[in-house]
């Protein structure tokens, strides 16, 4: 049996939530049952957000309430705050993340606050969740670059997934926001991170901007993280990240997985046409290479 590696479909958050165009909850309901049926068990499906902030999050808790229940299938949700929490609480979600940075320009642009204010919400959030039996992931962002501040050193990175640990969440998502990153700058990174944490507790999110996601995952494979996200068809962003593209396609993590001899559990063809029904709906191509050259 090879080695199994986690994958975090995205796309129905960090995918929609940079699209220029408003997605109804039909649609995004309909990517997420094609997304399941192609063998993906951990799906971020929606975000506890102000729809001011994020108008194409609204309908999350509708989302939330209508995505297929399948055995061993997870999905969460982002819930920066209490409010979004009780939101989420209320729609059903099992599993929240919360989502800090490493950089403080980008914290405040991003959630309106700083870093040492935004661990304190995080705090509470995760204090309620876990009462409530509610799983809380945590994002640190910028990880290898900010748009406003430019290079982030290795160790702040570290300091902030540490507390993320410390306050309860049970995974650390390194966020590569603006694909910044490369293989080098991803190894010191996680090497900074790994002085703190177990890498069984590290995640890579990286975003194809200048297309070396899956050169950083090849990076990260090789320190023994074993969790990664990814976004179907590529699609993404960040709407408070100049510059951000989207994140890894998922169809092309799936190829590179199973190339070097991975299990992941995903149906290559049918992921392929999970993107290419979001891709219909929106007008748009796909960013997946992987994608591409199997519908060509
Ligand atoms: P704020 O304006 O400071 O919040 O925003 P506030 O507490 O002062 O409240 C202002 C108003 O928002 C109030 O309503 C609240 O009720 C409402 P009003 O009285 O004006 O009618 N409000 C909410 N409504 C719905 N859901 C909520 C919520 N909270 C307050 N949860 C806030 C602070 C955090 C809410 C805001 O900045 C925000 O929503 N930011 C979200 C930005 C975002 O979603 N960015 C994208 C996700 S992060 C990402 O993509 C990076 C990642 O992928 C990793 C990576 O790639 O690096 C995760
Ligand atoms: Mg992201």
């Amino acid at each position: 049996m090879n080695e199994r590696v986690k994958i975090v479909e995205v796309g129905p958050r960090d995918g929609l939530q940079n699209e220029k165009q408003s997605i109804d909850v039909e649609t995004k309901v309909g990517l997420i049952e094609r997304l399941v049926a192609a063998g993906l068990r951990h799906i971020e499906a929606a975000s506890f957000v102000s729809p001011k902030w994020v108008p194409q999050m609204a309908g999350s808790a509708d989302v939330m309430r209508r995505v297929p229940a399948a055995p061993g299938v997870h999905y969460s949700a982002l819930a920066p705050n209490l409010t979004g929490l009780q939101a989420a609480i209320e729609a059903g979600c099992k599993e929240v993340a919360v989502f800090g940075a490493a950089s403080e320009s980008f914290s405040q642009r991003n959630i309106n606050c700083s870093i040492r204010e935004s661990l304190e919400r995080f705090r509470s959030v995760a204090e309620l969740a876990m009462s409530e039996g509610v799983k809380v992931r945590g994002y640190v962002s910028c990880v290898l670059g900010c748009p406003y501040e430019g290079p982030v050193a290795p160790e702040k990175v570290a300091e902030v997934a540490e507390l993320l640990s410390e306050m309860g969440c049970y995974e650390i998502s390194l966020g590569d926001t603006i694909g910044r990153g490369n293989p080098l700058t991803t190894a010191r990174m996680l090497e900074a991170c790994l002085k703190r944490l177990p890498v069984s507790q590290l995640a890579g999110h990286y975003h194809d901007t200048f297309g070396m996601a899956a050169a950083n995952v090849a990076a990260s494979l090789a320190l023994g993280v074993r969790t990664f996200d990814s976004s179907v068809s590529g699609l993404g962003g960040c709407p408070y990240a100049a510059g951000a593209s989207g994140n890894l396609a998922t169809e092309d993590l799936v190829y590179l997985l199973q190339g070097m001899g991975f299990e992941t559990g995903v149906d290559l063809d049918k992921l392929v046409a999970a993107g290419s029904f979001i891709n219909a709906a929106l007008g748009r191509s796909s960013n997946s290479r992987v994608a591409l050259a199997m519908t060509a």
